[in-house]
């Protein structure tokens, strides 16, 4: 069985972070996201891994390397441009084979891995096994319809009337059959060659296409607010431990400093994780905030927010569910006149309190 990594994409949701960087390298807990789905994939006891790349593949390449340092033989398969879920199993043909595998999206996160649904589908080998969880708000899903003994019927991206409440996560397990299908397709109205339409297009030819419906956290990570939920969970869980140094400063509950971080004079509330070589000066750090390596802070305040390696922010005011960039300066304005001063690049947003 292999594993295939769909690592490419547009990432339009995440801009501009996505301008500069890969959104699946958008740390959680200062780890990227990408790395908690190349875990699962290790653990689950698979070895071979295609990664699918696109514009970003040189970061996404130096990030992961040959993939030995997570037990896995990574190879790089480039798409040209992001023309779909389904289109990124196309141009895997080769790379796939006829083997069995297992395609997760790697801006997915999901809690308590992969190992139960790889083993469950080797044993049964359906032709394809998808997986599907509850949601409040369907119509922002691919969501799958039901026949009354749980086998699928139909999927649906993004619809309007949604017919279930089940959405698809971003783990799909397919036998070589995916490829019959996918070699069929025709561009969805959006221009892609769409991963339900080749599951679809499996139930319609009598193939066996199961699911199941999981109840453990998951979450597409692809827009800032589900990123800072997940950045969240991940810190509640964290063993907390100094590995920096502290001085005049008060550390309460669930806080991790990494290596070479120094915090002084200032008051951190977990969960939260300061990074290697970060310096936190006279400031307040709250619940649920990673601040990333190198990162400055001081005479500051932040919380339930992601700061990325390298960015500064002194003498500011509560910054609260916030997603700053790499190298981003953050400082305060001159008394007078009262006026915002900003250097923003193209999509990026800002919310002013005043
Ligand atoms: P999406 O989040 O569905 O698509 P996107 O990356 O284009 O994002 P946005 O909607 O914000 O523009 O993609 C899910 C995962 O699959 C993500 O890790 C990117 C990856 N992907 C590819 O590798 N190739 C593709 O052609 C597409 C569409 C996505």
């Amino acid at each position: 069985m292999k594993a295939l990594v769909l690592a490419g994409g547009s990432g339009t949701r995440l801009r501009p972070i996505t301008h500069t960087s890969a959104k699946q390298l958008v740390p959680v807990a200062n780890k990227p996201v990408l790395f908690y789905g190349l875990e699962a994939i290790a653990e689950a006891g698979i070895q071979e891994l295609g990664i699918v790349v696109g514009d970003t593949h040189a970061e996404i390449e130096a990030a992961v390397g040959d993939g030995s340092a997570f037990g896995l033989q990574v190879t790089y398969l480039r798409q040209d441009r992001p023309l779909g879920l389904a289109h990124a199993v196309l141009i895997a043909r080769d790379y796939l084979g006829d083997d069995d595998f297992v395609m997760y999206l790697g801006d997915n996160f999901i809690v308590g891995g992969i190992t139960e649904i790889v083993g469950e589908f080797a044993g049964s080998r359906p032709d394809a096994q998808i997986m599907l969880t509850r949601v409040g708000d369907p119509s922002q899903f691919g969501v799958a319809e039901l026949g009354p003994d749980g086998a699928v019927v139909r999927l649906e991206e993004k619809p309007k009337r949604p017919k279930s409440d089940l959405a698809l996560v971003g783990v799909y397990l397919f036998t070589p059959a995916v490829h019959e299908a996918v070699a069929e397709l025709k561009p969805s109205w959006r221009g892609e060659l769409e991963i339900t339409d080749a599951v679809q297009w499996l139930v319609d030819h009598g193939r066996k296409v199961e699911s199941t419906v999981i109840t453990g956290y998951w979450k597409d990570t692809g827009n800032v607010t589900d990123m800072l939920e997940v950045n969240r969970l991940v810190l509640e869980s964290m063993t907390p431990g100094v590995a920096g140094e502290c001085s005049g400063s008060e550390l309460i509950g669930r806080v991790v400093v990494e290596p070479g971080a120094r915090i002084e004079r200032s008051r951190v509330v977990g969960p939260a994780i300061i990074g290697a070589g970060a310096h936190v000066s006279d400031s307040y750090v709250g619940p649920f905030t990673s601040i990333g390596a190198d990162c400055r802070l001081s005479d500051s305040e932040i919380e339930y927010s992601i700061v990325l390696p390298r960015a500064s922010i002194s003498g500011v005011g509560r910054i609260e569910a916030s997603l700053i960039g790499h190298d981003v300066e953050v400082t305060p304005a001159p008394n007078t006149p009262r006026a915002h001063r900003l250097v923003l690049g193209d999509h990026s947003k800002v919310q002013i309190s005043s």
